[in-house]
């Protein structure tokens, strides 16, 4: 069959209306998540590993969850900053339901009810040596011993008013526990979003600063987190996160695990998030800080790159300037 010149795809492009008329994916301010840090007292800081991002005090959380309604950004990740006194061998205030953690999440749904908040089930930000889970004299991180810790820390949240619990640890069966903690004690609308496909990356950095762990990390998260080389371990990971009673899954990080997100879509077929990480947000930061790049346009070519390989949303520190570009 003769192709060129009765077909020519450059038909199709030819004008802007065109192109949106065949846009096969779309975009919009209701496809974000916005990962938001949260700090004692009453001043923002801001976070010079992460331009452009603070850690709030509780007042400004509860503003930046207003900012999120006005944008149309249905849900906000909310991260603590733990005082440093707090923070213990086996991370106990991670389940005191007065923890700074609850408190943002109580603050936001007083106030601003109609916006979700999705919060990190892990220990790092309360532990003495910033790891995510308890650990044994070697270093080694136990799996079963941080489970239970977690279901318990999933629960204070959840009984702050958490709508989604993220446990980002990588511990094996805490979703399942975590799960059955819940509906146990009536929480049955509660989601989790597990963290399933989570990687030992070099792209959490910036993260690690702004919970103020990166100094306190002894070694690395290599024993819990996936290897980069593995993409069927990732799919492993799904199905038992699935079938413990995960409502959503969660590739993380983001950009170059684009091939992760589209395999688990097409094999489970559930709603898949990508967290677009501290490391990704500074890379365009540096790329447009230098010229590289246009900023907004790297924004919100990456963003629609995930929509594209199958996510339903996106965690993105950009997700306010992309709800603004998105025009909300
Ligand atoms: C910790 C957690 C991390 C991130 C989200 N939850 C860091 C880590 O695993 O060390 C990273 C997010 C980012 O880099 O933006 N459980």
């Amino acid at each position: 069959m003769s192709q060129y010149p009765a077909l020519r795809l450059r038909r199709s492009r030819a004008s802007a209306w065109s192109r949106r008329l065949h846009a096969e994916t779309v975009l919009t301010p209701a496809d974000l998540i916005w990962p938001v840090f949260v700090t004692e007292g009453t001043e923002e800081e801001p976070i010079a590993a992460l331009p452009g991002v603070s850690r709030w005090s509780l007042s400004g959380i509860v503003d930046r969850a207003r900012e999120a309604r006005d944008l149309g950004i249905p849900c906000l990740a909310l991260f603590p900053n733990t005082p440093h006194g707090l923070r213990t061998e086996d991370g106990r205030e991670a389940v005191n339901p007065d923890n700074l953690m609850c408190r943002a999440i109580r603050a936001i749904k007083d106030a601003v009810p109609e916006v979700g908040v999705l919060t990190d089930v892990a220990l790092d930000p309360y532990t003495s040596h910033g790891h995510d889970g308890i650990v044994d004299a070697a270093g080694y991180v136990l799996n079963d011993e941080t489970s239970a810790v977690l279901t318990e820390q999933a629960l204070v949240q959840a009984q702050a008013g958490a709508d989604i619990v993220a446990p980002s640890d990588m511990m094996d069966g805490r979703v399942g526990q975590i799960r059955a903690a819940l509906e146990g004690d009536g929480h049955v609308n509660v989601q989790i979003m597990a963290y399933a496909a989570k990687y030992a990356s070099a792209f959490y950095g910036p993260f690690r600063d702004a919970v103020g762990s990166r100094g306190l990390l002894k070694g690395d998260k290599k024993t819990y987190q996936m290897d980069p080389a593995n993409a069927e371990e990732a799919l492993r990971e799904v199905a038992l996160d699935l079938a413990e009673g995960a409502d959503s899954v969660m590739v993380k990080p983001g950009l170059p695990y684009l091939d992760i997100v589209t395999r688990v879509k097409s094999a489970f077929e559930v709603p898949v998030f990508a967290y677009q990480v501290s490391g990704e947000y500074a890379m365009i930061e540096a790329a447009a800080a230098v010229g590289a790049g246009d900023r907004e346009a790297l924004v919100l070519e990456t963003l629609m790159a995930f929509k594209r390989a199958g996510c339903s949303g996106v965690l993105t520190y950009h997700a306010p300037l992309a709800a603004r570009l998105l025009g909300a």
